[in-house]
């Protein structure tokens, strides 16, 4: 892991390997660990580069609200930062992908392609972002236990819940060791984040999303159409996982993104 100096703080971000630049970016409200069992498989082939989001795991933690458009500027500092200059493969899940669409709208020459998982365009309905408010309120008063109460029973199947108890107790650690003005800001970032939808045809990159079968958040009949909606987009549906597919079934998900990355290796950048 590397401290990577970004505007107004520095971020952990774990970086190896060679080849064309792969940037995973984690959900709400986790950390770069959550890539795991992406950044070994990948990291072989490609430049991997996984960055804890600012307020998450080892990195600067910002008071207030951090809005989507700075998570994707705090990217754009950490590619610098790591002397990738080539267009990378941006892989975002769930709120990585809110932050997706910040970097594909500001920094479009930066970008080779698209994976997105388990995520939405959609902004916040009002009763949504009211809830984040709420939440941001009990977290900042009680602590990230709060953060992990609401939201571990809506990110794993109930499959992967009844098979796999360490992985579940690493997720609940992973969101408890955050802090709870971390947690609240990116919470407060995503209530007032923009609707995308707009954008999703003017996407012209070669763009893969990922969803699993079960996913209770960003539900696969959503995501189906919001892949429809992006010209030439794959749809890949992960069976035996919820929202946290790459966690759930990386075999799966690994799978597909090795195809995608092998069929980008015969089209010439756009
Ligand atoms: C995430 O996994 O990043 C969250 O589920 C996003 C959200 O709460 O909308």
């Amino acid at each position: 892991m590397q401290h990577v100096a970004v505007p107004n703080g520095t971020l952990n971000v774990y970086a190896q390997g060679k080849g064309t630049p792969l940037l995973f970016v984690h959900g709400f409200p986790l950390n770069n660990s959550m890539w795991q069992p992406q950044a070994e498989m990948f990291s072989k082939r490609n430049r991997v580069i996984v960055p804890d989001l600012r307020g998450f795991g080892e990195s600067t933690v910002t008071t207030g609200t951090v809005t989507m458009e700075e998570f994707a500027d705090d990217l754009h500092g950490v590619l610098h930062g790591v002397w990738v200059d080539t267009p990378v493969v941006l892989c975002g899940l769930s709120m990585g992908g809110y932050v997706a669409w910040q970097f594909f709208r500001k920094y479009r020459p930066q970008l080779r392609a698209l994976i997105l998982c388990d995520t939405r365009a959609t902004a916040d309905s009002p009763e949504a972002a009211a809830g984040r408010h709420k939440l941001a309120e009990t977290v900042l008063a009680t602590g990230s236990q709060a953060a992990s109460d609401a939201m571990l029973p809506k990110l794993m199947s109930s499959k992967t819940v009844e098979r796999w108890p360490d992985l579940v107790a690493s997720v609940r650690s992973m969101i408890v060791r955050n802090k709870p003005t971390g947690i609240a800001a990116a919470a407060l970032g995503m209530a007032e984040r923009p609707d995308c939808t707009d954008l999703l045809s003017q996407i012209d990159v070669p763009t893969l999303v990922i969803c699993g079968q079960d996913d209770q958040i960003t539900p696969s009949a959503d995501m189906q159409k919001m892949a429809e909606a992006i010209p030439g987009a794959q749809f890949v549906q992960i069976p035996n996982a919820g929202h946290l597919a790459p966690l759930e079934n990386p075999d799966a998900v690994n799978g597909a993104i090795n195809r995608f990355l092998i069929s980008l290796d015969a089209r010439p950048a756009s």
